[in-house]
């Protein structure tokens, strides 16, 4: 397995479309080395997700792993997940305002506004069918991580640059005992 290079906003592939993952591709060694090394890259920069476009490759899989802290509480804890081909769709009208950083904007926070419940279709690695809802910070990290896969990048769906700020200035004046890990 390899650590990756993340691309920063500024980088094309972050604003590209990604393509599909064709079918023949599951279970190449390819795409079994990526995966890897997505999830080894991850855990390298303390990330909770990160998708392909954000390690130069325009493809559509993300990796999410949101490990239990001290920080956060107990209900925003996800399982190691690989998602192949995710579509987001939105489940009722509410809307949550919540705190996001993103390895490809380093050192960075802002408040984003998202879907509260999710209906997720994707598949694992391994091809399984993934068909389910979710809601919270997991169905916030999902979303972060598949607008990834649309050149879509979180400042892009502030509503205003003005909570936008560096992490020492998040720590001094914003919530130094809010944890707020990188996607
Ligand atoms: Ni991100």
């Amino acid at each position: 397995m390899s650590i990756l290079k993340v691309a920063r906003i500024g980088t094309p592939v972050l604003r590209e479309i990604a393509d599909p993952v064709p079918e023949r591709a599951l279970g190449s060694p390819e795409f079994e080395r990526l995966i890897d090394d997505m999830i080894e890259t991850m855990h390298e920069y303390d990330g909770i997700g990160l998708a392909a476009p954000q390690v130069h490759a325009s493809t559509r899989i993300v990796v999410i792993e949101v490990p239990i802290s001290e920080e956060n509480e107990e209900d925003a804890e996800a399982p190691l997940t690989v998602l192949v081909n995710p579509i987001v769709t939105p489940v009722g009208e509410r809307r949550v305002l919540g705190w996001e950083g993103c390895l490809s904007l380093p050192e960075m926070r802002g408040q984003v506004i998202r879907w509260d419940q999710i209906h997720l279709d994707a598949q694992d690695r391994h091809g399984n069918a993934i068909d389910a809802d979710y809601s919270g910070f997991f169905a916030r990290v999902i979303q972060h991580e598949c607008d990834h896969l649309d050149g879509v990048l979180y400042v892009d769906r502030m509503e205003g640059m003005r909570s936008l700020c560096f992490v020492p200035e998040f720590d001094r004046f914003v919530a130094d005992d809010e944890d707020v890990p990188c996607a």
